[in-house]
């Protein structure tokens, strides 16, 4: 009984905190814009990916293939140095403000 009144309290708290993550802060202070430009367009190097437009659904789920490793290839490193700076919740608001850039 106490576990199921602890989950729903954490449900009811959890809910508006992740209403309120703003992607586009996210993305500049996890420092993503270092990287893939500061309106996602202009990545630093010509073979980093641009992600203004992405799709959320695809975007959310390469971040969390990188950050778990299951998409691991010669330039996934630099990225997944700076991955345990987002948890799910902020992965997915990024995703999401990226797919709204045109
Ligand atoms: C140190 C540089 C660097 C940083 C910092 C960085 N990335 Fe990346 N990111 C990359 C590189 C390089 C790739 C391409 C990896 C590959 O080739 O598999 C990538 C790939 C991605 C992809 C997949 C794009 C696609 O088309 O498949 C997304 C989405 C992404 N990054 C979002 C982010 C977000 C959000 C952050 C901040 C939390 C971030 N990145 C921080 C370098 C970086």
């Amino acid at each position: 009984m106490k576990l199921i009144a602890t989950l729903l309290a954490t449900a009811f708290i959890a809910a508006p905190a992740m209403a309120n993550l703003d992607g586009a802060k996210l993305y500049a202070e996890k420092t993503c814009n270092a990287c893939h430009g500061a309106d996602a367009k202009k990545p630093l190097l010509p073979t980093y990916p641009k992600l203004a437009g992405q799709n959320a659904g695809y975007a959310e789920q390469q971040m969390k293939d990188i950050k778990s490793g299951a998409r691991n290839n010669g330039q996934t490193a630099a990225m997944k140095g700076v991955m345990h700076l987002v948890n799910d919740e902020e992965i997915k608001a990024i995703a999401v403000w990226l797919e709204t850039l045109q």
